[in-house]
């Protein structure tokens, strides 16, 4: 196990990632976005034609998913078997199929233990997604969720997706970015919720230099100075 895992949950668009990219490069932490791998399971599945109905075959899937992830400083890229999909899985289309298919416990357990097994091999690592304080790493030294209003997610989502080229509009974005908050909030297994010792951060109104510098004071704190590296 790492020594230190760090987690960050919340819904779609919250800012999770910026932020968890930016603590990590001033932690010199490992950081390991789990919702690219549920993206990067469903463009395979698309792919290849496996529907949400075929559940061993998702199972199978998520179990030999051959991902791989750069890290370079604030850049993030994802790998499927040797082919950079960094762009491909965010489309919302893909998006939205990655939340259909996460809901199946054979895809969450593959995928569980993919996670489990980064921690393993980082010896200080934050770990962004949905389930990451409540189901995967209970024990984290550190817990964080972010939420913000769906207007605010929808707006900044709308804007990064335009920025990298996508040809989408607010309406669609605000709609899938619903639709996909309450098909993760009131799935069975893993549904997202903070942990119960999660510091909870509103990030509606704040800036990313802000919610940052919240969050490392709180793992100074609780970790009493972590070392880089
Ligand atoms: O974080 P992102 O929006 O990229 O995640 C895509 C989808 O993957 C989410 O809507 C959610 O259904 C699923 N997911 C999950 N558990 C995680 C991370 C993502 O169920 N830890």
């Amino acid at each position: 196990m790492a020594e230190i895992v760090i987690t960050i949950d919340g819904p779609a668009g919250v800012g999770k990632t910026t932020v968890a990219k930016h603590l990590a490069n001033r932690l010199g932490f490992t950081y390991v976005d789990t919702g690219a791998m549920y993206r990067a399971l469903a463009l395979i599945a698309q792919e290849i034609n496996v529907t949400p109905e075929h559940e061993e075959m998702l199972g199978k899937l998520a179990r030999e998913l051959p991902l791989s992830f750069k890290q370079d400083g604030m850049k993030f890229s994802v790998f499927l078997d040797g082919r950079d999909v960094s762009e491909e899985i965010r489309s919302p289309q893909i998006g939205m199929l990655a939340s259909t298919i996460s809901k199946l416990l054979i895809v969450r357990k593959g995928l569980w233990e993919l996670q489990r097994k980064l921690a393993q091999a980082a010896p200080k690592a934050i770990f962004e997604g949905r389930d990451m304080g409540t189901v995967v790493f209970p024990d984290a030294v550190a817990k964080f969720f972010l939420t913000a209003s769906p207007e605010v997610r929808a707006k900044r989502r709308w804007k990064q997706l335009i920025t990298s080229g996508k040809e989408v509009t607010y309406e669609e974005i605000y709609r899938s970015l619903l639709e996909r908050d309450k098909q993760d909030m009131e799935r069975e297994i893993a549904p997202l919720k903070p942990a119960p010792d999660a510091i909870v951060i509103d990030t509606s109104n704040l800036g990313i230099e802000s919610v940052v510098n919240k969050m490392y004071q709180h793992i100074l704190n609780k970790v009493g100075g972590v070392s880089n590296g």
